[in-house]
């Protein structure tokens, strides 16, 4: 399909503060977002999926003079340094489209055009700041927004401010933004909206202050210099000016915006839910369709977070354990819109039991199975057995639905709890069908009726593995006694008769001979010492014999038609020893080796080799 038919999905993370490096707090949301792009890429959809960084405001100003550099160094060094912003999307394998920063020149430029317009509306206004401010937060509190004096996002200190600032008139949109909130499933979860309809916006919209001179690291307001644009004003408008909103940058505003969904962390979806579709109606822009606030990764139960400084590493994680364990522990042991608590026993155990075991496991044991029962290649013709095989079958020819309905819902943990089922589903099938050595079906009929759990190799060194309370179960004799002379009655007459070999006709009867004649003929009992073909010749063997004496006997006979010099070696035969010598081939035969004939069979006659060289048949 063409891009410009394909539906269009454009999904963003946060853009991130690089006052530090991040943690993996930032990497859940990014892995999140991530995983929901490649999805819907799958599905068919022209994703936009745009991530990036959040430059500007008074910290990260504050962190540079200690460091001794200019903010800008200082966020390079963040963003595009040693594993910085950039390398750890590229370690996790974030499949980003774009890639946003705020001190980019388009966005300023879009910036300052925005925040003229809403001016020029009147919906941004001159007047005085009295407030409190938390420096960490970048944010302003009015005094009935602290939480016991604090800071209610960080819980620390704030400081009062006053100063000659701009202001956004966010009470104006208190009721357009209170009917998106709850009459519209905007904000996800829906545990969310009752936060933010009774803690910000019943307790009384106030104008939202929107400009700063206490500092001079952000995008300074064109038509009033000494204030520069709050950093979260700034910051919002990434979304659309990354598309090309009010610049010349990118071209994209008008094929993707609206967002279809914006993946924010719980601690920002006050700014993304109220001051932002605020701002955006301000516009007379079209709202996103979806604002998703997922839960924080805590550690010992608190908020991991730089600014308190119990982060755990990413780089650390996966390197060690591989980006894709991580990205799946961190979708896998989470529901995405609620808390979570980190533990490295958590992480190794998801590894353990989902990757190694569950997955892991039924991977190699198929194909190991396929190669050893089919040489590596399915077969082309495939039994199926429904009573064994339908289960999982429409299991996983189901699983899709199931996947989907979650992945829609952004349930990314529910999504791969489906996918897990089917896992186990599969390995079962195996244990159910694993092939026994001599007789499958019986081997897994005795443990069923013995009531054996496992019929595994371990279960076979050990004794007594059988559960305490294991109930057994009576059944039809195994191998029913069969009655062998029915039996045989009854096999004889389904069996065809063979017909009867033709023998070859008897040889002519000779004259008779006297007993005295017959007892001149010498036969005696001899060994092969050696035998081979005579070479030239088809018919003659040259056998070396013992026939007792210290010397060997040498025979010539004319059958080897009929044998293989080596079988013969060692055998016990019978040879007339008292005819006088002929040459055969040149060769002396001293003696003749008696064999039995019919037609054109003939058995050399042997003797039982019990019988010694020497002896004398009489
Ligand atoms: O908030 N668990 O940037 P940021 C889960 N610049 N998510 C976490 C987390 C944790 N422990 N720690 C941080 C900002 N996050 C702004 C955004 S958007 C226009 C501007 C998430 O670097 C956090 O919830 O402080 C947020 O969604 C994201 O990381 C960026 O945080
Ligand atoms: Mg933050």
């Amino acid at each position: 399909m063409c891009d410009s038919c394909k539906k269009k999905f454009y999904i963003t993370t946060p853009i991130y503060y690089p006052s530090d490096k991040l943690h993996i707090g930032h990497t859940y949301c990014t892995v999140a977002t991530d995983a929901m792009a490649r999805y819907k890429r799958l599905r068919g959809y022209d994703v936009m999926f745009l991530t990036g960084t959040d430059e500007h405001g008074q910290k990260i100003e504050t962190r540079a003079k200690a460091a001794g550099i200019t903010p800008q160094q200082f966020v390079d060094n963040i963003v595009t340094g040693e594993k910085g912003v950039l390398d750890l999307w590229k370690l996790m394998n974030i499949s980003y489209d774009r890639f946003i920063r705020t001190t980019d020149d388009y966005h300023v430029e879009a910036v300052q055009k925005i925040f003229k317009k809403m001016y020029e509306k009147g919906d941004i206004y001159k007047g005085t700041y009295k407030g409190m401010y938390c420096t960490p937060c970048e944010s302003f509190w009015t005094e009935s927004q602290l939480k016991d004096g604090k800071c209610p996002d960080c819980g620390r200190e704030c400081q009062p401010a006053e100063e000659e600032a701009y202001f956004f008139r966010l009470s104006k949109y208190a009721q357009p933004v209170r009917d998106l909130l709850t009459n519209t499933d905007f904000l996800e979860p829906r545990s969310r909206v009752n936060e933010m309809v009774n803690n910000f916006i019943d307790a009384g919209l106030e104008d939202l202050c929107v400009s700063r001179t206490s500092f001079t690291w952000g995008i300074p307001v064109d038509f009033d210099p000494g204030h520069v644009v709050y950093v979260w004003v700034d910051a919002l408008f990434n979304y659309t000016t990354a598309l090309g909103f009010l610049n010349d940058k990118y071209d994209d505003y008008e094929k993707y915006w609206p967002a279809d969904v914006h993946f924010v962390g719980k601690e920002i979806v006050r700014f993304h839910s109220i001051i932002w579709p605020a701002m955006l109606m301000s516009m007379e822009m079209p709202l996103p369709k979806k604002v998703f606030g997922h839960g924080w990764l805590l550690l010992d139960g608190g908020k991991m977070s730089k600014s308190k400084g119990n982060v755990v590493d990413p780089y650390l994680l996966a390197e060690r354990y591989g980006t894709d364990a991580l990205r799946f522990f961190l979708l896998r042991s989470f529901p995405f819109g609620t808390d979570g608590n980190f533990s490295n026993e958590l992480l190794i155990s998801c590894i353990n039991t989902d990757l190694a075991n569950d997955l892991g496991n039924l991977v190699s044991r198929t194909v190991a199975m396929v190669q050893k029962y089919f040489g590596g290649k399915l077969p082309a013709e495939q039994e199926y057995d429904a009573a064994m095989d339908d289960e999982l079958v429409h299991m996983a020819s189901s699983l899709h639905e199931r996947y989907e309905a979650q992945m829609e819902r952004y349930a990314f943990q529910n999504a791969l709890s489906e996918i897990f089922a089917v896992i186990s589903r599969a390995n079962k099938y195996i244990d159910e069908n694993a092939p026994q050595p001599f007789m499958p079906d019986t081997s897994a009929e005795i443990l069923r009726r013995i009531g054996a759990e496992r019929g595994d190799w371990d279960s076979l060194c050990e004794f007594g593995v059988l559960a305490k309370d294991a109930q057994v179960t009576a059944g039809p004799a195994l191998f029913p006694r069969i009655d062998a002379a029915k039996e045989l009655e009854a096999l004889e007459a389904m069996t065809a008769k063979p017909e009867e070999p033709k023998e070859d006709p008897l040889p002519e009867p000779l004259p008779p001979v006297s007993f005295d004649e017959f007892c001149k003929v010498e036969m005696t009992v001899v060994k092969v010492v050696a035998c081979e073909k005579v070479k030239k010749s088809e018919k003659l063997l040259k056998f070396t014999l013992n026939d007792g004496t210290e010397q060997p006997r040498q025979i010539l006979s004319g059958i080897a038609k009929f044998y293989e010099p080596e079988q013969l070696l060692g055998k016990t035969l019978v040879a007339v020893t008292n005819l006088p010598p002929r040459k055969m081939m040149g060769r002396e035969s001293c003696g003749m080796l008696l064999s039995a004939e019919r037609g054109d069979k003939l058995h050399l006659v042997m003797l039982d080799d019990a019988v010694p060289a020497g002896a004398r048949l009489v």
